[in-house]
């Protein structure tokens, strides 16, 4: 039962509190979500400034002090898109604040401007969704977080069958720790008791990998994203000449590969539109670590159109089209 390390929001040690120990501050740009006090102050303010660097949250950063202990009062949030929405609650307004990502489709489409499809550019490059931008999956084409193909069709918000007790961030989780009561509250609907028995749910149908077999939710999304991967690596190295690689662990992800061998040769940067679009899908199911539960067809969406358009065979894939 003894931990090393406090949960996320309050441990010391992790890269989202310690990365601006050299710089001395925590700039306006990354404060809201990475220090102490940037949240009340965008609360207060409607805009950000340079904070403290801070060793995780406070309980100020979300509750307040001076008023009864209550949650930081925040009725709409407004997303990297435009959107500006709400899960109807303060508190998990506050957390789809910090877990909407940074950037959306637009972002990716601004990028690109008119540039032809397959034309490789210098004004291209990487656009980062940056990390767990949950509250976004959830409201799928509500939010527009993913790269939305133009002429398709996505989902909205996942209302989880409209049960109030698992629709919301804090249904599922523990403000606190991060922590999803399982045995305590999704088996009173679902036969599951660990994390690892709600990766093999299975609620819609549909083979959306195409391998004739359907697999747990967060299982076909694995398979979708290792076929996006291979039609990014075939389409870069057949189309555009030099093949990409990405790696999860290392700024900023995807690397040159010229011979194949795996071993990176430098960012790249022989960018076309059509890799962009399908890279920023690629990195957005990555890095919402919870995808698959968050809103499992609006990620299998993304994936499935990214792949279309790169010209892989997705006649065998089932594509849901209109799921909720
Ligand atoms: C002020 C910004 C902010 C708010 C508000 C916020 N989060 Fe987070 N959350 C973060 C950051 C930053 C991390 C990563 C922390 C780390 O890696 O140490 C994180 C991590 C997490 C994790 C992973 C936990 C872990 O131990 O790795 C979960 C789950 C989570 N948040 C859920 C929530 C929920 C639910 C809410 C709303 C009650 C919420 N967050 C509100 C910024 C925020
Ligand atoms: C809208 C909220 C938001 C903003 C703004 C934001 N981040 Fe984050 N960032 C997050 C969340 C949420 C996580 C935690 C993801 C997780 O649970 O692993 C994170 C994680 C990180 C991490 C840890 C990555 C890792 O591998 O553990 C770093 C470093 C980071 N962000 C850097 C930045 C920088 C630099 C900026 C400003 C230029 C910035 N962030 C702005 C929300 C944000
Ligand atoms: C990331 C935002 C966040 C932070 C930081 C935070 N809380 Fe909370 N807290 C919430 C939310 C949201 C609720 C509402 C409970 C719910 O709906 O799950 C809550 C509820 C509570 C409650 C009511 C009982 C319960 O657990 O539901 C207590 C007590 C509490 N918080 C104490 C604290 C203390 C003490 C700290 C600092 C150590 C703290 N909180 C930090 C978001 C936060
Ligand atoms: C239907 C229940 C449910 C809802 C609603 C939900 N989550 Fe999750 N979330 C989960 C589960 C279960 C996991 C763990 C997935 C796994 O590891 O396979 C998870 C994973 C995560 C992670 C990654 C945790 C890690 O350790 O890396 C973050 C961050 C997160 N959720 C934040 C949120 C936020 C913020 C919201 C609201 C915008 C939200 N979640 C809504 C069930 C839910
Ligand atoms: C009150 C009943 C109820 C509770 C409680 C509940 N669920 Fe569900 N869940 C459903 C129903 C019904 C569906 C299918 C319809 C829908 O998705 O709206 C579903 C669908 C799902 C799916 C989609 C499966 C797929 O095919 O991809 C996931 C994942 C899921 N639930 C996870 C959870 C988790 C995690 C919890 C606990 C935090 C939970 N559920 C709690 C009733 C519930």
């Amino acid at each position: 039962m003894i931990h090393r390390n406090d949960p996320g929001h309050f441990d010391v040690t992790s890269g989202a509190w310690r990365h601006w120990d050299e710089d001395g501050a925590v700039p306006a740009s990354c404060s809201t979500c990475h220090s102490a006090d940037g949240l009340p102050f965008l609360v207060a303010h409607d805009v950000q400034i340079e904070q403290e660097i801070a060793s995780g949250m406070k309980c100020t950063t979300c509750h307040v002090a001076e008023d009864d202990f209550g949650i930081l009062v925040r009725e709409e949030v407004p997303f990297p898109s435009g959107a500006v929405l709400s899960f109807t609650t303060d508190g998990d307004n506050l957390c789809a604040t910090c877990h909407q990502g940074r950037a959306s489709g637009m972002t990716v489409d601004r990028r690109i401007g008119d540039i032809d499809d397959d034309m490789i550019s210098d004004a291209l490059g990487f656009i980062n969704v940056h990390y767990a931008p949950s509250a976004a999956t959830i409201m799928g084409g509500d939010a527009m977080g993913g790269y939305e193909y133009a002429g398709m069709t996505y989902v909205g918000t996942w209302g989880h069958d409209d049960y109030d007790n698992a629709a919301s961030c804090t249904s599922c989780h523990s403000a606190h720790s991060g922590t999803v009561n399982v045995s305590g509250n999704c088996a009173d609907c679902h036969d599951v008791s660990t994390v690892e028995d709600i990766r093999s749910l299975r609620e819609y149908s549909g083979d959306y990998d195409g391998d004739g077999v359907e697999s747990g939710t967060y299982y076909e999304i694995a398979n979708l994203k290792d076929m996006l991967y291979e039609a990014m690596q075939t389409y870069s190295r057949d189309v555009i000449g030099t093949m990409v690689m990405y790696d999860s662990h290392a700024y900023p992800y995807f690397f040159a590969d010229p011979d194949g061998d795996g071993v990176s040769d430098g960012r790249y940067a022989t960018w076309t539109p059509r890799l962009l679009r399908a890279a920023y899908n690629y990195q957005y199911a990555s890095k919402d670590y919870g995808g698959y539960v968050h809103n499992g067809q609006y990620v299998i969406q993304l994936l499935h159109d990214s792949l279309a358009d790169l010209g892989a065979d997705v006649s065998a894939m089932d594509r849901p089209d209109d799921p909720f």
